[in-house]
């Protein structure tokens, strides 16, 4: 079951980060595929997702449009994708954990698709997939903490890609010490900073809902100036 759901994520994210002619397509499934089945999984349940075609199928759909004028034929409309997909993937970003929380039930998720929105009041968003236990909570509880991840702590961001396990006795994600913040979403202890944030409005995103919250509470954990984690320290992608 666990395995099955697992295998689901991998192939979501491997569907993602795949594409033939994408200049980290190789090394991005290296990694995620060393990285998934040395820090989950040491049995080889994820051997047969490892073999599937290195063909990128964004959501199972295959090339999304619109098609500018002039693409028309099938192989048009799948460069086109292929091109749209690597011009998405030099958009910069940073890296985040973000928790969640509704009654009883906490999680915390690996994310990049983050902005700040607003001066006043201090609006931030955060997309998050529709199909993530991390929507449920957000939208049902309408809270969200953002954390940022420290540059030399990078493993943290694949210990967060599904649903965590929760140790309330040990104030533990996955292994890793949390508390609560004043909205009662989990904190990582480690994040060098951290946005707590109470939902004021969701916008229906595709796939996604981007979830605008307003900042209650923030601060720093660690020393002001400790790098934080970008997307170009890893060989990860997720976009396109
Ligand atoms: C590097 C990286 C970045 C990610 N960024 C996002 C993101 O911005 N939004 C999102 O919904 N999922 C993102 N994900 C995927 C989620 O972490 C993943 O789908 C997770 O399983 C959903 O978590 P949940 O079901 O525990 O809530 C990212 C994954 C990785 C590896």
């Amino acid at each position: 079951m666990v395995g099955t759901a697992i295998e689901r994520l991998y192939r979501r994210l491997l569907a993602r980060m795949l594409t033939p002619g994408h200049p980290d397509a190789t090394a991005s499934a290296c990694f995620l595929t060393g990285g998934l089945q040395s820090a989950t999984f040491p049995n080889d349940r994820l051997a047969p997702a490892a073999k599937v075609a290195p063909v990128a199928t964004p959501g199972g759909t295959g090339a999304v449009g619109p098609f500018p004028p002039g693409i028309r034929t099938d192989e048009q409309r799948d460069e086109y994708d292929k091109l749209r997909r690597r011009v998405l993937w030099t958009l910069p970003y940073g890296l985040y954990v973000v928790g969640s929380r509704a009654g009883e039930r906490r999680n915390a998720m690996t994310l990049n698709w983050v902005t700040q929105l607003s001066f006043e009041p201090k609006l931030v968003g955060v997309g998050v997939e529709k199909s993530a236990l991390t929507h449920e909570l957000i939208s049902e509880g309408r809270v969200f903490s953002l954390c940022t991840v420290a540059r030399d702590d990078r493993a943290v961001v694949r210990k967060f890609t599904k649903p965590v396990e929760v140790d309330l006795a040990a104030m533990t994600l996955n292994g890793f010490a949390f508390h609560h913040g004043v909205t009662g979403a989990p904190i990582l202890d480690q994040a060098p900073g951290y946005l707590d944030c109470e939902v004021r409005q969701l916008v229906d995103a595709g796939n996604h809902t981007f979830f605008v919250g307003e900042v209650v509470d923030a601060g720093f954990q660690a020393a002001e100036d400790t790098e934080v984690l970008r997307m170009e320290d890893t060989r990860m992608n997720y976009g396109g």
